[in-house]
């Protein structure tokens, strides 16, 4: 006799239902940064477009960012805290590499006993995330997923540094994800390209810091290497993610990508020749470059500062530290 196993089998479609949003507690001016780098405050918004970055005070941490996030997310969702059974955190500067930041998280928000786990895509972290919590409510392996990015990038920067330091800030961003009636996310593009792991990352492990071989690991960049990666295929992975939806770009109501550089941001813009009546995200000028934490900010601010926007489509895409990528549209809640 031959035994079948029920399989479980979830909702047609899913959708964001809220946001929640973070930022660190102190805004940085570049002036504060530019001696050890021998910059300007004229060039970094020249070539970057950021007049000032956020960033978390000493004892706050990318758990403390998140948690925060979170709840605001969850309030605005209407969704009972122990409703939600699915918790994914996408960073990378939980301050431990054990536990996650996500288990942590689940509890402090009262969501303990949900599925919680980090994901590591850096920039593309977020967008990573939002494609595992639409496939696995489909698939009925949870109801309600909370989604964040979050990050304390001060604590791994090097003031030093030119190549990424000055780009760089603290917040957390949250989405609360459940099933929907009509469809609510695209599907994503998604990749990676491990042959440039060195064009963006840590310079140091912790066992050669250990020893002694390192200083304190921080980020680094190739910094045209990576921009011309971002410029050159993001914008095809980004038109892709039209395609895979359906939708051509004067369909799309908001434009959030990745906020690495103004001046990616507005090439993308051009080659995806978004109408005038696409409101671009632009978060970075006063938040500076948050890694996974980047889109549900931008999304979190767009939403605040656009109430219209409310319903419409939006595409985004994250790339980073892999690299990595992941692209899709998605109606705003
Ligand atoms: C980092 C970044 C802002 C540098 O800008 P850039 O225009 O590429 O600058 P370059 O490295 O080509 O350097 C241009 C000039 O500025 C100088 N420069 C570089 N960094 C500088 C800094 N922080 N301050 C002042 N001058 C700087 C260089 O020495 C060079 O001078 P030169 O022309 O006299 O030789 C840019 O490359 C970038 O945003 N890269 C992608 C970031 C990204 O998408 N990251 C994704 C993962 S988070």
């Amino acid at each position: 006799m031959s035994i079948t196993l029920t399989q479980a089998t979830g909702p047609a479609f899913t959708r964001i239902y809220s946001y929640g949003a973070a930022r660190g507690e102190n805004a940085v001016p570049n002036e504060d940064l530019i001696g050890p780098i021998d910059s300007s405050d004229e060039w970094i918004r020249q070539r970057t477009g950021i007049v000032t970055r956020v960033r978390a005070d000493h004892d706050t941490d990318a758990i403390d960012l998140a948690t925060v996030a979170a709840t605001e997310a969850i309030e605005k969702s209407g969704v009972p805290a122990d409703q939600i059974d699915l918790v994914i955190v996408a960073t990378i500067s939980n301050p431990k590499q054990s536990p996650s930041v996500s288990a942590i998280v689940a509890d402090r928000v009262g969501a303990n006993p949900a599925a919680a786990y980090d994901v590591n895509a850096a920039c593309a972290g977020y967008a990573y995330a939002v494609t595992q919590a639409d496939a696995l409510i489909k698939a009925g392996a949870a109801r309600y997923a909370l989604v964040i990015g979050t990050e304390k990038l001060s604590d791994i920067v090097d003031p030093a540094d030119r190549s990424i330091s000055f780009l760089l800030g603290d917040g957390a961003g949250a989405a609360l994800i459940g099933p929907s009636d009509t469809p609510g996310i695209a599907p994503a593009v998604w990749g990676s390209d491990g042959s440039k792991a060195d064009a963006v990352g840590m310079n140091g492990t912790l066992t050669e810091f250990r020893d002694g071989e390192v200083p304190w690991p921080t980020l680094r960049q190739e910094g045209p290497t990576v921009f011309r990666w971002a410029v050159w295929e993001m914008a095809k992975v980004a038109r892709e993610a039209l395609d895979k939806a359906g939708v051509e770009p004067t369909d799309i109501a908001a434009f959030i990508p990745h906020q690495a550089n103004v001046r990616i941001i507005d090439e993308f813009a051009k080659q995806l020749k978004l109408p005038e009546s696409t409101v671009i995200a632009r978060d970075i000028e006063t938040t500076g470059n948050t890694s996974a934490a980047s889109i549900p900010l931008a999304s979190h601010r767009l939403m605040a500062e656009h109430p219209e926007l409310s319903g419409g489509l939006a595409l985004q895409i994250g790339f980073g530290a892999g690299l990595v990528f992941a692209a899709q549209v998605v109606v705003l809640p």
